[in-house]
């Protein structure tokens, strides 16, 4: 039996005069998470948003969100976020110093705890905490931008990602963001990633945010990855 996949799109690359119309459209086609993209210029250069706009979102979709917090001293702000209705909560491994100590504390308050690798980051880097997250975000691109190209060594740190969190029997997801087209889904999830993110391939003029959606799902779907 194959693993079901998650689709997350990520607003980031939404149109923001017409979200709430665009968050019906990912809710009908079946997404599974709502990611929601937070730079605050400093651990990359780009500002994005801030928590009163996630709670807006909260009160827009029941959809489960997750939060990528590209910030630097995420502990600062973690409560902020958990009050606006996040449900995942992603730190960086570069930015938090304590990364330990952050993990427990979203636990603490009852969310899920993710941790994010950069693609120069290696996954040694959050070994030490892979029991105790729930999921785990292998940049596929160097955070700041929607619409980069895929850097295809991720596909190996998936890999490798899968094994250490298999022969540790732990339950953390893996999660792939950035770049994240039909043409690469496939390797994505055979490499053992259960999450995939995607902003550009969801949000563009080319197709609906409902016919990207279900051309990424049949993209894994007619490629998924048997159990090993
Ligand atoms: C990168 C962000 C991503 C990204 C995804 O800094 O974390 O979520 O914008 O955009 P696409 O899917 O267009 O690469
Ligand atoms: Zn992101």
């Amino acid at each position: 039996m194959a693993r079901t996949v998650k689709l997350a799109p990520s607003i980031i690359a939404a149109d923001w005069t017409r979200l709430a119309e665009q968050l019906r459209e990912c809710e009908s086609a079946g997404a599974d998470y709502l990611h929601i993209d937070i730079m605050d210029g400093r651990f990359v250069p780009v500002i994005t948003i801030g928590a009163p706009i996630v709670e807006a979102i909260r009160r827009l979709t029941d959809l489960t969100l997750d939060i990528h917090l590209m910030i630097v001293e995420p502990e600062k702000h973690l409560q902020a976020f958990i009050e606006a209705g996040g449900d995942i909560i992603n730190v960086h491994a570069e930015a938090a110093i304590h990364l330990h100590r952050v993990v427990q504390d979203i636990r603490s308050h009852g969310r899920r705890a993710g941790v994010c690798l950069n693609p120069g980051t290696p996954i040694n880097s959050v070994e030490e905490v892979l029991p105790d997250v729930d999921q785990v975000m292998v940049m596929a691109v160097n955070p700041g931008w929607s619409g980069q190209k895929f850097i295809p060594s991720a596909i190996g740190k998936v890999a490798s990602l899968r094994r250490l969190i298999d022969e540790g029997r732990y339950q953390a997801e893996i999660e792939v963001d950035g770049g994240v087209k039909p043409e690469n889904a496939a390797a994505c999830v055979a490499a053992g990633s259960d999450v995939l993110l995607a902003a550009s391939a969801v949000f563009n003029a080319e197709a609906s945010i409902g016919a990207n959606i279900r051309r990424l799902r049949s993209a894994v779907e007619t490629n998924a990855r048997l159990p090993s």
